[in-house]
């Protein structure tokens, strides 16, 4: 994707997919998810590709001081209107870099981060290694690297549940799908990006679902979301249910003499 192809998908993504049961129960998830692994704040977290900063605000809610880094400037636009609205002392904590994730370490000045997000990312570029390097570059000794990608070994659920067989077919050997935003996305494994995080000095801590039923919920469902939260954090956490969602987010830790 050219950088600012995110210029026609913005409002659909930032108001639409985050509005709904799914786009709060994914937040919900990996922030409880992330919690788990991070130091008490203050601390530096660097969010790549992170888009309106969804994830990232309530961090900087939480007292840990953001750098949200993303390419487009339509996307980097929306972020710094949701910010508007944070109170003083949260905005002061965040800093918008305009920048490939691929570029990272230098359009940061080299700095080292407590915990480095890359959520929703990895499907939109041609190859992981070059953005799972940066990632890993960014990372403070012992800091935290954290993925959220598209699940390659789940890709014939969505097809065969749409009821389009031949699709659902192919996409056991396929290695992408068209999106839900009508892209053309990569899908990888916990495996492969294992093997990269180590490749990279990173210890692969830890890997969860993110949604399984919010997934499959009608957008315009007006369900409790902490009750289906509560419900998608268990399934999450354990097999076969973390198996069988469509992302997973893979968590990892810098090594200490890194
Ligand atoms: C689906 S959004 C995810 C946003 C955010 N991480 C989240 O979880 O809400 C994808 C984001 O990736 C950004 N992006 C696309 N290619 C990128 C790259 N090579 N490096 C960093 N960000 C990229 C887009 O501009 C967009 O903001």
């Amino acid at each position: 994707m050219s950088d600012d192809a995110w210029a026609s998908l913005a409002d659909q993504f930032v108001d639409g997919a985050y509005e709904s049961v799914k786009g709060q129960v994914r937040t919900y998830v990996l922030h409880h998810q992330l919690m788990e692994h991070f130091p008490e704040p203050p601390g530096a977290v660097l969010d790549v590709g992170g888009g309106a900063g969804h994830q990232s605000f309530p961090l900087a809610r939480a007292g840990y001081e953001v750098t949200l880094l993303d390419p487009s400037p339509t996307m980097l636009a929306k972020a710094e209107q949701k910010l508007a609205s944070e109170a003083p002392a949260v905005r002061n904590r965040v800093r918008l870099v305009q920048a490939r994730g691929e570029d990272a370490a230098e359009a940061t000045g080299g700095q080292r981060f407590t915990a480095v997000l890359c959520h929703g990312v990895l499907m939109y570029v041609d190859h992981p290694g070059p953005l799972i390097t940066s990632l890993c570059r960014c990372a403070a000794a012992d800091g935290i690297v954290s993925v959220m990608a598209l699940n390659a070994k789940t890709l014939a659920i969505r097809p065969a549940l749409e009821r389009r067989w031949a699709d659902a077919l192919a996409a056991f050997e396929a290695s992408g799908e068209r999106g839900l935003l009508g892209v053309d996305t990569r899908a990888d494994t916990v495996e492969e990006l294992a093997e990269l995080f180590r490749a990279n000095e990173v210890e692969p801590v830890t890997w969860y679902g993110v949604w399984l039923f919010a997934d499959w919920m009608d957008p315009a469902a007006t369900e409790e979301v902490s009750a289906v939260a509560a419900v998608e954090l268990q399934a999450s956490r354990r097999d076969p249910y973390r198996q069988l969602s469509r992302v997973f987010h893979l968590v990892g830790r810098s090594r200490a003499d890194a």
